[in-house]
């Protein structure tokens, strides 16, 4: 099957449809003529033209003709549906600490939320209002009528049946809000009383076991709207949604669940719900198979971070004289989903470059006797060693990926490849201009400290006296002063200095991997 062509067009990336900057589409769909067409197609250099019939082109990457689109990641086609069995051998989890310093571990557990509906936390502060510190690591704080947070504990007069001592049967949290929070956190300050453990079920694997057993009762669900609601004194909420949600393509998508706060169902034409109750009771036993239930008991420092849309909670009872103390708060999937995209664009963006360290980096550094990754490595432990900021470290270890790309020979063979401009330009993708800058002008300065430093140029390398003529020579006066007067210029003179002292062979280098976590943070900075 061809794509339409308005398909196509719709995701042409020349700069006529998209701004640069944002990415944003400029044009209106209407605007498209009604009898659009491809009037020519070529191919070449993995690059498809297509001339549109309205005298329009677009260019096209051969091998992904427009950039794929993902499936949705609320869909149950992005996820792994559980049992408790599968969960043998441990529970998504992480410290608070290593996942705060460690992007690598937050990128783990967001996934795990992301992909099996929750993870656990350990050791974060059991003190109260901490609870909103873990939402605002991945997203943002939903106020509601409870406030920023909720206390769940025995309260003399419970306006909620989770403010008792009675067990909860599994269910997903405020199904009476539109829209519904799709984020609970449940954080532990205080669990000594006997009972009160925890349970967790996922509500995509119930509702996909409806579907398998009986597939009536699953379309049911679907398309029976089913009224929430709250009331207290000062609160009157009600929503009214199907109790499992499928997306276009039928696919299961959210689930809510929550028998204590049901209300009365609509009798359309004056009909009888039986059959919806029929298939609302067979849902609920399902999701009270022990199998489906994960059993877990929160203490001290724990919390919950759960997919409430999906995953189904529940407690034991407890004694009512026994000290229970969480506190809970809502936040949103897509933010938590953002904050995993950006971590895995700086996953990406490490592992592209341990790449380059690896795999073009391994090569010959232009007749000297250490490899352009050794030299690099070499410059960045250099930089680290001198109490160097983060960012001149970075520059220290990156300053010649501008020679990656075969570039490299050319400079040797006396044309200047002008690898600073290259190395910052590919650089920018990634880092500010507190990294690329040094890139940019580390040739430069080289040729500065010839024009203005006594004995520099005769301590050059043989290599880099040689290179040196090709890019230029020493400066003149005016070049010097122009130089020395860019902002960034004593940055770029700095990573020189680790540049030329990097080049000795047989010196210890660091493996690439001990810098990650110093470029992590920078990227983190980044304006992406
Ligand atoms: C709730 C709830 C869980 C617990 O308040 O909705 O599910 O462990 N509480 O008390
Ligand atoms: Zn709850
Ligand atoms: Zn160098």
């Amino acid at each position: 099957m061809s794509p339409s062509p308005y398909w196509l067009r719709d995701n042409c990336g020349c700069t006529g449809c998209r701004d640069p900057r944002s990415g944003q589409k400029l044009f209106q769909i209407h605007e498209l003529p009604d009898d659009l067409a491809v009037a020519a197609r070529t191919e070449s250099d993995g690059v498809v033209e297509i001339r549109w019939s309205d005298g329009h082109l677009s260019r096209y990457p051969a091998d992904r003709p427009i950039a794929a689109a993902d499936p949705d990641p609320r869909s149950e086609d992005a996820k792994r549906l559980w049992e408790a069995a599968d969960f043998a051998r441990g529970v998504p989890a992480a410290d608070w600490r290593s996942y705060l310093d460690d992007p690598q571990e937050r990128e783990a557990v967001l996934a795990a939320v992301q992909r099996s509906g929750f993870a656990l936390l350990r050791g974060v502060p059991a003190v109260p209002g901490h609870v909103l510190e873990v939402a605002r690591s991945f997203g943002y704080v939903r106020e509601t009528n409870y406030g920023e947070l909720f206390d769940v504990r025995v309260e003399p007069d419970p306006t909620n049946l989770a403010f008792t001592s009675a067990a909860i049967a599994p269910h997903t949290d405020n199904p009476y809000r539109d829209p519904v929070p799709t984020l609970q956190l449940l954080h532990c300050l205080e669990n000594g009383a006997t009972g009160g453990d925890s349970g967790l079920v996922d509500g995509f694997r119930a509702a996909d076991l409806l579907r398998a057993e009986v597939p009536e009762d699953f379309a049911l669900l679907t398309r029976t709207p089913v009224p929430f609601v709250f009331r207290d004194r000062r609160t009157e909420l009600r929503a009214e949604r199907p109790l499992i949600e499928v997306d276009g393509f039928g696919r299961i998508r959210e689930v809510r669940f929550n028998n204590r706060s049901t209300g009365t169902l609509r009798l359309p034409g004056g009909a009888a719900p039986d059959a919806f109750y029929a298939a609302y009771r067979r849902f609920a036993a399902i999701t009270l198979r022990p199998e489906l239930r994960l059993e877990l008991r929160l203490t001290p420092g724990d919390c919950l971070v759960l997919d409430n849309v999906r995953l189904l909670h529940a407690r034991t009872a407890f004694a009512a004289d026994g000290r229970r103390h969480l506190q809970g708060c809502y936040a949103d999937l897509d933010s938590l989903s953002s904050a995993l995209a950006v971590l895995r664009r700086r996953t990406a963006a490490l592992d592209a470059l341990e790449e380059m360290f690896a795999g073009e980096g391994a090569a010959e550094y232009l007749g000297e006797d250490v490899t352009v990754a050794e030299h690099m490595l070499r410059a960045g432990a250099l930089a680290e060693a001198a109490g160097a900021p983060a960012h001149l470290v970075a520059a220290a270890l990156l300053h010649d990926v501008g020679h990656f790309g075969g570039t490299g020979a050319e400079l040797m063979r006396g044309r200047d490849n002008r690898h600073g401009r290259a190395g910052a330009d590919r650089l920018a993708q990634w880092f500010g201009p507190e990294v690329t800058e040094p890139v940019r002008l580390h040739v430069a300065a080289k040729r500065y400290l010839c024009a203005v430093e006594p004995g520099y140029r005769a301590a050059l390398s043989a290599a880099s006296e040689y290179t040196l003529g090709v890019q230029g020579g020493p400066m003149d006066e005016a070049e010097a002063a122009a130089f020395a007067a860019l902002p960034g210029a004593a940055d770029a003179v700095a990573v020189r200095r680790w540049d030329d002292l990097a080049k000795t062979a047989g010196a210890a280098v660091p493996p690439f991997a001990r810098f990650r976590p110093l470029l992590a943070g920078l990227l983190a900075q980044a304006p992406a």
